[in-house]
């Protein structure tokens, strides 16, 4: 886990980097603002390790001549064409019942904005703390947005490792009526049948692994799938197509995608 990291800026906006900086820090990353003259895209060239930026757009992650922030601004015109049809998510999600559910691996977000914005009232749990600042950040720019506004309102973020924060649920009885699982899975499929070329994974997502542990040191998730199945009439489990099934664990209803697949496992038992 990256626990150190260099935080560049403009003179402009040295209160808002210190502002992260504390934030950062109160989650256990320390940073170095480092003030720049111009922070463009040839500094970024010329400084390819791994860092943070902030400028007028708020803290961005950045790398190899690159930057990203979880950007949900960009994510507008996708919302807007999606309808509870045509996303094979709300399916698998069941969303035309507005379930109250927990995307327990956050990441950028984005599945938790398209959920939301039909309907779903999400808890989102991200453990990392520098995705979780990003995140944060994003959530408080959304909130300014009138379009993203309305649908930013039925998002609630959690800073914790879901394994703790679900556990907690289960002790509570706090059921729920989705849990939804997305965890990062190694960039060549574990599973034999899996394409040998693998499509480029998208700038975003390639920063984002930047971030994370090496493929051989990645946690898989399996164990979530258990405590999440004590609190959830319905798990609902995102895989690369041809992925071995989370936990190894067959479900009990499959929606097949080009790229991706959602694992539906259902627990009659549980009323929410
Ligand atoms: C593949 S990404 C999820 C992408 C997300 N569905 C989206 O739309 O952007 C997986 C994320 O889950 C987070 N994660 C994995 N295990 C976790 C856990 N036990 N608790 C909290 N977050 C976890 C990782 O840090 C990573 O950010």
């Amino acid at each position: 886990m990256v626990n150190q990291i260099r935080l560049y800026t403009e003179s402009d906006h040295v209160e808002k980097a210190q502002h992260f900086e504390a934030v950062l820090s109160s989650r256990g990353v320390e940073t170095e603002i480092v003030t720049v003259e111009q922070l463009n895209a040839r500094f970024l060239r010329l400084h390819p390790e791994l860092g943070l930026c902030v400028d007028v757009d708020g803290l961005w992650l950045c790398a190899n001549g690159m930057k990203m922030q979880p950007d949900w601004q960009a994510e507008t015109a996708r919302l807007k064409r999606a309808s509870l049809k045509s996303e094979m998510i709300a399916r698998a999600c069941n969303l035309a019942e507005k379930p109250f559910l927990i995307d327990a691996t956050a990441g950028l977000g984005h599945d938790s904005l398209l959920m939301a914005h039909l309907g779903a009232q999400v808890t989102l749990v991200e453990r990392h703390p520098i995705l979780f600042t990003l995140l944060e950040d994003s959530h408080i720019r959304a909130r300014q947005d009138t379009f993203l506004s309305q649908v930013v309102a039925r998002i609630h973020l959690v800073f914790s490792d879901s394994a703790d924060y679900l556990k907690s649920r289960v002790e509570q009885k706090n059921l729920v009526d989705v849990v939804y699982l997305d965890p990062m899975f190694p960039q060549r499929d574990q599973n034999q049948q899996a394409p040998k070329k693998q499509a480029q994974v998208k700038k975003q997502m390639q920063l984002l692994h930047l971030l994370l542990p090496e493929d051989g040191e990645m946690d898989l998730g399996d164990h979530l799938l258990e405590l999440a199945q004590d609190i959830a009439k319905r798990v609902v489990v995102k895989r690369p197509r041809l992925a071995v099934f989370l936990a190894g664990k067959q479900p009990d209803h499959q929606w097949q995608g080009d790229a991706c697949r959602f694992d539906a496992y259902f627990q009659h038992e549980l009323v929410a």
